[in-house]
């Protein structure tokens, strides 16, 4: 079996640039490293992630989202995640059901467990190893955001769903202490790679 790694936080903590970081770092110790990111990753799921992001799509039933992100990510795991772990390769996601627990479960107020069992279908068996939490005051990220893009549907969303976002990712980490490794993303883009490559050897 292979491993699963998730990158997680608030919009805009740098978890793009934190997983090329990653990725050449697997890589160089000679494992064939899957990257993916969510909502997407798939042709379907890219679709599913057009519909989720879209400004037009502002009057989303809260059930019908959290039913949409559970979606893209069993076509995910269908197509790709399941069979790299399969083959022994290293997966490393961009977001994953932890999205879903904090976005969903405690800033949409779905609730956590709800938000995992409906998952748990579609993650047929598949299971995180290890998930980065990338931590970030809400405002931080959503200002980098801001001068990158034009805002989604998700960025959208005011200060208070962001906070909560913030907030329910420390609620998270601190739920699954085992599994879920904070990390503080104030700090510059070389010392959050070093403290992210860090964790990593230690479990390796
Ligand atoms: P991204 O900006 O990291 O690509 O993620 C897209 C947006 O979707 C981001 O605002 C977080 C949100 N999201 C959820 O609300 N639930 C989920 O399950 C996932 C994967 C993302």
């Amino acid at each position: 079996m292979g491993f699963l790694i998730s990158l997680e936080g608030p919009d805009g903590c740098g978890k793009s640039t934190q997983i090329g970081y990653m990725k050449d770092f697997f890589a160089n110790e000679g494992y064939e490293v899957v990257v993916a990111r969510e909502p997407g990753g798939t042709k379907i799921s890219e679709k599913i992630r057009d519909i989720l992001l879209d400004t037009d799509n502002m009057d989303m039933d809260y059930r019908a989202e959290m039913f949409l992100y559970a979606a893209a990510r069993a076509q995910l795991v269908h197509e790709v995640i399941k069979p790299a772990l399969d083959a022994g390769k290293v997966v490393i996601m961009d977001r994953f059901v932890d999205s879903s627990a904090v976005y969903q479960g405690i800033a949409r107020g779905l609730g956590v467990d709800t938000v995992y069992e409906i998952n748990d279908i579609g993650l047929n068996g598949v299971a995180i190893d290890l998930t980065i939490h990338l931590d970030l005051p809400p405002d931080v990220g959503l200002s980098r955001k801001k001068s990158q893009h034009e805002m989604d549907r998700m960025e959208l969303n005011g200060d208070d769903f962001h906070s909560k976002v913030a907030e329910g990712y420390r609620e998270l980490a601190a739920k699954f202490p085992e599994r879920i490794v904070t990390i503080d993303a104030t700090k510059s883009v070389e010392e959050v790679r070093d403290d992210i490559l860090e964790v990593i050897k230690r479990m390796l």
